[in-house]
């Protein structure tokens, strides 16, 4: 098992994409801790594990706010003396072209999606720079490499996450930190089915259409790569932006 003894949290690890990374790193061996703000949905995450003989811990948090996320953070160095893994999965978006968003839309988009980890990565930094050993890995989205119609505040916080990953990655290497991003094109989740699909059919198979293997990616398209990331065999791996899309961007 690639990640025996290391502590992880998954952020938005209720659902879709992050329940599957949770997952895949608990499969490894990792015990996983689930932040998310569904408190039932990351109940189901962390049993889920259990059954499969794995270790998790389930708790309710809002990454865009400082103190719930150190009070989060901190339980969960109480519970495994320390974390070794973050991923910053929680985002969410509703498409609509940007001449029809509020203010409002724009701060609840930025605060989730790019405040958010910032709040994360933040939060982690300490116990990892003591023990001189961490990995950060955020999902992104290609979003924020190539832009999406109807998601320009969102493509704006996910090009920040990269920007962000890019410098935090330079500061914290003397620590022996690695910092990437993963970033899915669409790919089949509750946020994809909901916000994208329900609301406007014709822009899912639209993009749909785009991805040159020909269908949606799946949650479990996307773990395999973070636990690779999270992984040994990454030690030499930072600063990177690595696209899971079927090959719908390729920059
Ligand atoms: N599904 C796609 O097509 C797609 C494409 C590119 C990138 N992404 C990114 O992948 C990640 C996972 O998305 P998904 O499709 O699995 O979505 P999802 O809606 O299925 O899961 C997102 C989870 O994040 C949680 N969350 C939202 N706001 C939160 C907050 N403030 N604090 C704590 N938890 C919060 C939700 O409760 C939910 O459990 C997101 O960052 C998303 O932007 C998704």
């Amino acid at each position: 098992m690639r990640l025996a003894d290391r502590v992880a949290i998954v952020t938005g690890a209720a659902s879709g994409i992050g329940r599957a990374i949770a997952l895949g790193l608990a499969r490894e061996g990792a015990a996983v801790a689930i932040l998310d703000l569904d408190e039932r949905g990351a109940g189901e995450t962390a049993r889920a594990i259990e059954k499969a003989g794995g270790q998790a811990h389930a708790y309710r948090a809002d990454i865009t706010h400082k103190t719930e996320v150190d009070t989060t953070v901190a339980a969960v160095v109480a519970r495994w003396r320390t974390v070794h893994i973050l991923v910053n999965n929680a985002g969410w978006d509703q498409p609509m072209p940007f001449v029809q968003t509020s203010e409002e839309f724009w701060d609840k988009v930025l605060a989730i999606n790019l405040k958010g980890p910032i709040v994360c990565t933040r939060a982690v930094l300490e116990p990892m720079i003591a023990q001189r050993s961490g990995k950060i890995i955020s999902i992104a989205s290609d979003a924020g490499r190539v832009g999406s119609t109807g998601e320009a505040v969102y493509s704006a916080a996910k090009g920040g996450v990269i920007a962000f990953t890019k410098t935090i990655a330079r500061e914290v290497a003397r620590h022996r930190i690695n910092v990437n991003c993963i970033c899915p094109g669409p790919s089949d989740t509750p946020l994809f089915r909901n916000e994208f699909a329900a609301v406007n059919p014709k822009l899912a198979e639209g993009l749909t259409r785009a991805i040159p293997w020909g269908r949606l990616g799946l949650p479990e398209d996307i773990a395999p790569a973070v636990v690779f990331l999270a992984s040994d065999d990454a030690d030499y791996i930072t600063g990177q932006t690595l696209s899971v899309s079927g090959g719908l961007t390729m920059v």
